[in-house]
């Protein structure tokens, strides 16, 4: 059975930390069966877009991304290649809670990872998917979007209004 993990929040020093390389011969194996289900029913469950394993405290190369076709797990993710255009998007974060920010981000990118299977696969992405894996890359190396927004918001507690 999945379960909805707890999401840590800032000041968590571990979300500051880079993630470690996860060994390929281990990946679609039992051991990760768990992890990976509850990392999706957590995206899901929490209405995020996509999440990284650090924002549940394991400092490991993992994200997720929900796609039309549905969620993806990416093992080892990195990006090979991006657009030399760059476009401004707001983004906010489950690590980040009520806070909104307008980010620069590549417009495209072709990311490499490993799949959970355990076999080598590549995305191509545009628009709020591409944005949406630079994003959960930058957690794997301890980068909020925050670092990197302009126009940072913060939305009141109770009336979810700036
Ligand atoms: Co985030």
């Amino acid at each position: 059975m999945s379960k909805v993990l707890k999401i840590l929040t800032l000041p968590t020093e571990s979300l500051r930390q880079k993630s470690e390389v996860v060994d390929e011969k281990r990946i679609g194996k039992k051991e990760f069966e768990q992890l990976n289900a509850d990392l999706v029913e957590t995206m899901l469950k929490k209405e995020g877009i996509g999440l990284a394993a650090p924002q549940i405290g394991k400092n490991i190369r993992l994200i997720v991304v929900n796609t039309k076709k549905g969620p993806i797990l990416l093992f080892n993710p990195k990006i090979i290649q991006k657009s030399w255009q760059k476009e401004w998007g707001e983004e906010g974060c489950l690590s980040v809670p009520l806070v909104f920010g307008e980010v620069h981000r590549h417009k495209k990118i072709t990311c490499v990872f490993c799949n959970r299977a355990g076999a080598k696969d590549k995305i191509k992405a545009s628009g709020l998917l591409a944005r949406v894996i630079q994003h959960e890359i930058d957690h794997l190396d301890g980068i909020l979007f925050i670092d990197k927004a302009k126009n940072l918001k913060k939305l009141d507690e109770e009336t979810n209004e700036i």
